[in-house]
């Protein structure tokens, strides 16, 4: 009796833990929100302000000369792209953070007619951009394989997406740890591949990075356990990840790992076609 109230209580702990994380998160995601407009809005203004400009040196070609008009034609363009850039990276943070929201707020997710392969793609290299954000010096050979002319299928998006991201991050992440140890001799390698078939898709995800320790992989997807810096990881990532993939997506999760060598997970999710 004694030890299952102690074990309620850990439990209930934990669980008050994880909601004021939550609070914390959807605090955060939402005064993030304010900024990441200012920072689109303001792109959008800048690009057609340089659109005035390409209009004005369009009107002076006879008064400069061509090399110089060329020159601001081109300046001109790569302004643009540079503000399309902006735009296109902060609607990305704008969406995940809507999923963030959406999450803790624990709402439950709409199907949505979802491509998967083009979703896949976009996390994994979000993950890959926001590394190498933080980190220079970070590399890794990212392999892909879709299936060619994949239907749409029904799926909460956001789930899998945030299920995929967090796992990108902890392959990222391994994969630079192993590199850092190991130095140049070794070879970062990620590899994402999905199959599809009788409305079942699996996505496997390897990397060749650090591996998980028998003592992590017995509890990775129960506990808040991380082996990451304070600041690097909370140990949310992986629970979420289980949650997402089997409760929000009616799927499995498993994986197997080995230190040194590297860590695969697979994803079987069901899913109906459009
Ligand atoms: N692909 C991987 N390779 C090596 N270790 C991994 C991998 N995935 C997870 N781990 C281990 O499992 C731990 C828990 O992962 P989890 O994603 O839950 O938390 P985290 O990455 O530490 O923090 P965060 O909440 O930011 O995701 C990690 O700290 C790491 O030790
Ligand atoms: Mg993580």
């Amino acid at each position: 009796m004694e030890q299952e109230i102690k074990k309620l209580q850990e439990k209930l702990a934990q669980q008050q833990k994880l909601a004021s994380l939550g609070l914390l998160s959807a605090g955060i995601a939402h005064e993030i929100q304010n900024p990441l407009n200012f920072v689109i809005n303001f792109s959008k203004m800048s690009s057609r302000l340089v659109d005035d400009v390409e209009d004005i040196v369009n009107d002076l070609t006879d008064k400069i000369s061509p090399e110089d008009c060329k020159e601001l034609q081109d300046i001109a363009a790569d302004l643009k792209d540079n503000m399309m850039k902006i735009q296109e990276h902060g609607e990305r943070a704008i969406s995940i953070i809507r999923g963030i929201l959406l999450l803790s707020r624990g709402k439950e997710g709409e199907k949505l007619p979802t491509d998967i392969p083009s979703l896949l793609h976009e996390y994994v290299w979000l993950s890959y951009h926001a590394m190498r954000a933080m980190d220079k010096s970070f590399n890794v050979s990212i392999k892909e394989a879709y299936p060619d002319n994949m239907p749409k299928v029904m799926i909460v998006p956001q789930d899998l997406s945030r299920s995929i991201l967090n796992l990108a991050n902890n392959a990222f992440y391994a994969v630079n740890e192993r590199w850092k140890a190991e130095g140049e001799t070794f070879v970062p390698e990620f590899e994402i591949k999905l199959e599809y078939s009788d409305n079942r898709i699996l996505i496997t995800i390897s990397d060749n990075g650090c591996g998980i320790s028998e003592e992590v992989q017995g509890k990775l997807f129960h506990e808040l356990v991380t082996t990451k810096p304070i600041g690097k990881g909370t140990g949310l990532g992986m629970r979420i990840t289980h949650d997402l993939i089997t409760r929000g997506l009616n799927g499995t999760i498993t994986f197997k790992s080995a230190i040194n060598q590297g860590t695969t997970f697979q994803i079987e999710l069901p899913c109906e076609q459009c």
